[in-house]
């Protein structure tokens, strides 16, 4: 048996999505730890395209139980839409099952992320506005409604009643925005209890009955490392811990259980909303790799900023996640080009840093140093083996694991499940 948490080591669009799917098919348990539909997993199946915001992939293996941990945050319509979406398509749901222990993102939430984002002006965040940091905000301040306070009617009437008073309250006189209707409200939320209720279950103890009978268990990070609210380019991260301690709290498990660590970045880097991001090509080779990458977010469809790899953050992801190995992505959109560039410090004020800042202020200045290294323009989304790919290749791979001290297990030459080479069998 063994227990995978994967992350996001760079700001989230990693391609965890693929490389969850590759190890879901052996894992016995699925289960998401943080965030809610701010992300999005494209998976794609044969020639069919299944888009994830909250259901753990796993979902599109038959008999694999899937969970929405305690640390996630639950939109039921967006839950309910994403069945509904896999029913028709002829997908099992039957094995899904959600924390009784999740907070509820209700109407109030989006409409607080919308008003805080344009009170910021070019301050601005750049969220995906799906109400993620107000119910964060809600469940730090012990007002936010949870899964279990859902079905229990009395208990959503009671609580629901206060928030909407209070949140009305800021709309109307903080933001000086509209409000909302609380019978409304209740009745939608309501109806979602009925149709979710049969999902609702003690994730954390299905989580140790399934480890405790030795089996395999995928960990589902979402976003990334440099969006932990801890970790992150604070205050422009997402408003959860995605790293890997985050998946001890939010599906409810010891550190002691954790057997491996994957961090997934991707052969270059993309960010999407705001903050500094030290690689970013602002130029026709940003946009061509923009382009041959598909890098257009699958939650909010806006176009992620691209640069090359960045050692530093690579470096960072290991240290503060533990990460046992790496899984490369999206290794095909580089190539056809001549040269390539890595970055493997920063350099402020005239000396060189090695290790990611805290200061924003900082960051924005730092200037990449960088070392190039040669392309190849082989094909190699048909590669099977490492062996098969160009010596160029092999030689950027090194190089990548060397700067972030963590060996390579996975890496993805292709958008199908097929277009995997893998180096270290995790399960
Ligand atoms: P929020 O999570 O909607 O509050 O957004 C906070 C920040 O995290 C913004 O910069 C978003 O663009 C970013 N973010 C949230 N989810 C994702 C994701 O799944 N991928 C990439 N960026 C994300």
């Amino acid at each position: 048996m063994s227990t995978v948490v994967l992350v996001g080591a760079q700001w989230g669009d990693e391609g965890k999505g693929k490389v969850t799917d590759y190890l879901a098919e052996k894992a016995d348990l699925v289960i998401r730890y943080q965030g809610g539909n701010n992300a999005g997993h494209t998976v794609v199946v044969g020639d069919e395209e299944f888009k994830l915001h909250l259901i753990p992939s796993g979902i599109l293996y038959e008999n694999k139980l899937c969970l929405i941990g305690n640390g996630v945050v639950i939109d039921p319509a967006v839950l309910l839409e994403e069945l509904r979406g896999l029913e028709s398509r002829g997908i099992n749901t039957d094995n899904l099952r959600i924390s009784n222990r999740a907070h509820v993102i209700l109407p109030y939430h989006r409409a607080l992320d919308q008003a805080e984002e344009e009170s910021k002006g070019s301050k601005k965040i750049g969220t995906t506005n799906r109400g993620i940091g107000p119910a964060y905000m809600d469940k730090s301040a012990r007002v936010g409604i949870r899964i279990i306070d859902l079905i229990e009617e009395n208990q959503l009437a009671d609580m629901l009643k206060t928030n909407v008073t209070n949140k009305n309250n800021l709309l109307s006189k903080i933001y000086n925005s509209s409000g909302f209707d609380y019978d409304k409200i209740l009745e939608e939320f309501k109806e979602y209890a009925k149709a979710l209720k049969k999902y609702v279950a003690d994730t954390s103890a299905l989580v140790n009955d399934v480890l405790e009978e030795g089996k395999n268990i995928l960990f589902e990070g979402a976003q990334g490392t440099l969006l932990d609210l801890d970790h992150g380019t604070y205050p422009y991260v997402t408003s959860s811990n995605p790293t890997a301690a985050g998946a001890c709290l939010g599906a409810g498990i010891g550190p002691t259980k954790i057997d491996k660590v994957l961090g997934v970045v991707k052969a270059y880097t993309t960010r999407v909303g705001e903050g500094p991001f030290p690689t970013e090509l602002i130029d026709e080779l940003g946009e061509s790799i923009r382009k041959n990458g598909h890098e257009y977010g699958t939650t909010t469809g806006r176009p992620r900023r691209c640069g090359w790899f960045d050692g530093v953050i690579a470096r960072y992801a290991v240290r503060t996640n533990g990460l046992t190995y790496l899984a490369v992505t999206k290794l095909d959109v580089l190539t056809g080009l001549d040269k390539l560039k890595i970055c493997t410090g920063y350099q402020y004020n005239g000396e060189i840093i090695r290790d990611f800042p805290a200061s924003l202020q900082v960051l924005s200045k730092c200037e990449p140093v960088y070392e190039e290294m040669p392309g190849w323009q082989e094909d190699i989304s048909q590669a099977q083996s490492y062996d098969e790919l160009p010596a160029t290749a092999k030689a950027y791979l090194e190089r990548i694991s060397e700067l972030a001290g963590a060996p390579i297990a996975i890496i993805g030459v292709g958008v199908k499940r097929t277009q995997t080479i893998v180096v270290h069998e995790l399960f």
